[in-house]
This record gives structure tokens, sequence and C-alpha cells, in this order.
């Protein structure tokens, strides 16, 4: 039992931009291209929670992740560590035991890096107790994680000083600002390992002209265009943007020379059945967006989630062999189709396409635990193997 022990648990959320984040001028700091707008999701689905411990008997820093001892010397786990010491003056010879898990699995292929750092940089503030532009730390640790340190609807001005201190997050509105607005993501069932964020951006900035083009010409007046439609709750002026710059973005990658993939068949048969779901009634219902690999994100309002559910569910339905429930999080229940609706589709359903479907909503920013049962570290600051969070909720 280390005597001196100080611990810390926080959780920390996903965040999904809507418009997108690729390229950046400086590698090392994690300066990008262009700014980009991300939609903070509830905690309750999906979350990184981190413990953090400091004791005069710890040797070294040391890291476990999801259960698994990590290499302490990442150049971008230094970057982070470094920068919250420097902030807090903290001693050379205090050492950190870090432990850190997501309550969703790894294998979902969603971004877990801006929840982890997020969390991470959340958690050592809270027990160095420094208050500080936190989200230009998260940043050096993934450039997305610097949105997750706010809740509701997040920019992250791309700044323009070298040396990074104007590159932070800023709150567009809050988690409350929007009740009705819902996001489904759609987990695609894709076996092939895809190219990194970090390795594809890298890429592009050497090889794309149209990156060039857009973070000039098309993402500084679209940030404008999506935070007003934010701030007016314009949904349809919302779900055109989102879903022009997931179009661009994947444009980009096309453009990036190799060229990178990330959308696969289903990907584009989501794309498809939104298309069609929004041509109905000439009103945008629905808006699909894509990050670095298959799988979609769809944003809608709470008056057509039901509807939406159950198209999703029709055209891309779980396999016969599967127990495990099909749609986790706000809805437990696959709502039925209108075979009418269906019709008019015009598409074949292609069971086994999905892995699942978690429905949730927008969330608010990290937050400190103070339920010790929840902490992952036990009484010598070593994992607390007993929590394991690895089911989504
Ligand atoms: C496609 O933040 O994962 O999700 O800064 O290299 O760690 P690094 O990249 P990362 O990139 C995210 C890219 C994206 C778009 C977005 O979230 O804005």
């Amino acid at each position: 039992m280390a005597r001196d022990l100080r611990v810390v648990t926080c959780s920390a959320p996903v965040n999904i931009a809507v418009i997108k984040y690729w390229g950046k001028r400086d590698e090392v700091l994690i300066l990008p291209v262009n700014s980009s707008l991300s939609v903070t999701l509830n905690q309750t689905q999906l979350r990184a929670i981190t413990s953090v411990a400091t004791s005069k008997s710890f040797t070294r820093d040391r890291m476990w992740l999801n259960g698994q001892e990590e290499d302490i010397n990442h150049p971008r786990l230094q970057n982070a560590l470094r920068e919250i010491r420097k902030l807090a003056r903290q001693e050379e010879g205090d050492h950190f035991h870090i432990c850190s898990e997501n309550n969703f699995p790894t294998a979902a292929g969603l971004a877990s890096s801006a929840a982890g750092y997020a969390c991470l940089v959340y958690s050592l503030s809270r027990l160095l107790q420094v208050d500080s532009e936190l989200s230009a730390i998260a940043r050096q640790g993934s450039g997305s994680a610097c949105r997750s340190m706010y809740g509701g609807f997040v920019k992250w001005e791309k700044g323009d000083r070298p040396d990074g201190r104007d590159s932070i997050a800023v709150q567009v509105a809050t988690e409350t600002h929007w009740p009705e607005m819902h996001a489904l993501i759609l987990v695609v069932n894709a076996g092939k390992k895809i190219v990194s964020s970090t390795v594809g951006m890298e890429t592009t900035v050497h090889t794309s002209q149209l990156l060039k083009y857009r973070s000039e010409h098309v993402v500084p007046h679209r940030m404008v265009q999506m935070e007003k439609a934010i701030k007016e709750r314009n949904f349809e002026e919302f779900a055109k943007i989102t879903m022009q710059d997931s179009n661009q973005f994947h444009a980009v990658c096309l453009d990036t020379d190799p060229p990178i993939f990330y959308l696969n068949d289903i990907s584009k048969r989501i794309i498809q059945l939104i298309t069609i779901y929004n041509s109905f009634d000439g009103n945008i219902k629905a808006a699909y967006t894509f990050d670095a690999g298959p799988n979609a994100v769809l944003y809608t309002l709470s008056s057509q989630v039901s509807q939406l559910l159950a198209l999703v569910s029709h055209f891309f339905p779980p396999d016969h062999t599967s127990e495990s429930p099909f749609v986790i999080g706000l809805s437990q229940t696959t709502p039925v189709i209108d075979k009418k609706l269906a019709e008019q589709f015009q598409m074949e359903p292609i069971p086994g396409s999905l892995k699942y479907i978690i429905h949730t909503k927008v969330g608010g920013g990290p937050c400190q635990l103070n339920d010790p049962k929840q902490c992952l570290l036990n009484g010598d600051g070593l994992p607390n193997r007993e929590l394991h969070h690895t089911s989504p909720m």
C-alpha cells in the first residue's frame, strides 16, 4: 500500500466531426491546415475512463490501456506528459501511473484516441490542480482530442502562430442547446486493416492539390455557415454541410497519391440510403458522415429517429446467427419499417453488413468521477483488474 498515493479518476467523451480535420502544417505540435467542428457524444454510450496516480514510491511513469501495459515512451504520450508537467511546474522526480479503459470495444473501429488523450490530460490536470488551456495539450496527443475537452458542439480553431498557442478548441454551443439532436453509429463489419489517420493525412498533405483548395477556399466559409446553423438549430443546413464536408474529405483521400479508400461498399450503400430518404419529400431529415474508416455516423432529430432506425435495420439487418443485441444505447428495440416506405427505395437488404448500431445523443465534456468504485488503480497504484469495461452500454 503506497501511503502517500494520490489518485484521480475522470471520464471523457468521443467526438465526431461534421467539418473534418485532415492534414497538419506541423507534425510535432499537431497544428492543422484547417479548422474543424465536431459534436461531442454522450458518455453513457461511449467514453474513456482514466485513473492517474502519483506517489513517491513510484520509480518511473507507467501506463496501462485496456488492460495492457503500453510503451510510456511513445512520443505523443511524452509530449502530453511534458506539457502538463510544465504547466504544473511539477518536480522531475514525481512519477505517474496511468490506467485507461474505454466502455466500447476497440474493435468497433471508433476513434478512441480522442477520448483517451482528452481523458489523460483532464485527469492529470485534476491531479495536479492546474487549470489552463488544456485543449492545446490534448491536441499534442491526438489532434481531434482537443475537441473532446468540451461538451456540446465544439470548434477547433486552426490558429496561425508557429508555436500553436492559438490552435485551441472552443465550445460553440452546450450539450443542452439542441436536445432533439440524435446520433446513430453504424458499425460496419469490415475485415481489412486501414491506413491510420496520422499516416493518411501526412501523405495527403504531401500529394493532394485538392486539400490545399479545401483548406484555403472551402473550410473557412463552411465553418461560419456551420456555426450559424448550429446556433439557429437549422437542421437542414447542418445536415447539408455535414454531408458535403464528409464527401469532400473522402474526395481528398482519393486525391492522395497513392489514393486512400476509407469508404467500402456498405458505406456507399448507406450514403445511397440517406440520399433517397432525404429526397422523398424534399426535406433533409438525416445526415451521414464518415471518418477514417467505413463506419457511418448518422445525425438526425428526435422526430425521425424511429423511422431512420427502422430503415437502417431493414436494409442492413443483423446476421441470423447473431445473438447479441443489434441496437445498443438509447434504443433497445428495433422499430419495424413501413412496407410501403421500404418499397420505394428499390434496394436489396444486405444481412450481416453491420456489426451493430449505437444510438446516442449529444453529451457533456470530461468530468471527475468521485465514486472510489470507479477507480482503475488499487492501493498500490497498480491496475485493478476486476474493472474492465469493454462492452458498449
Ligand atoms: C478523420 O486526430 O486521429 O477523424 O492528429 O494524427 O492523431 P492525429 O489524427 P486524428 O484524426 C482524426 C481525423 C478524422 C477527422 C476529424 O476527427 O476531424
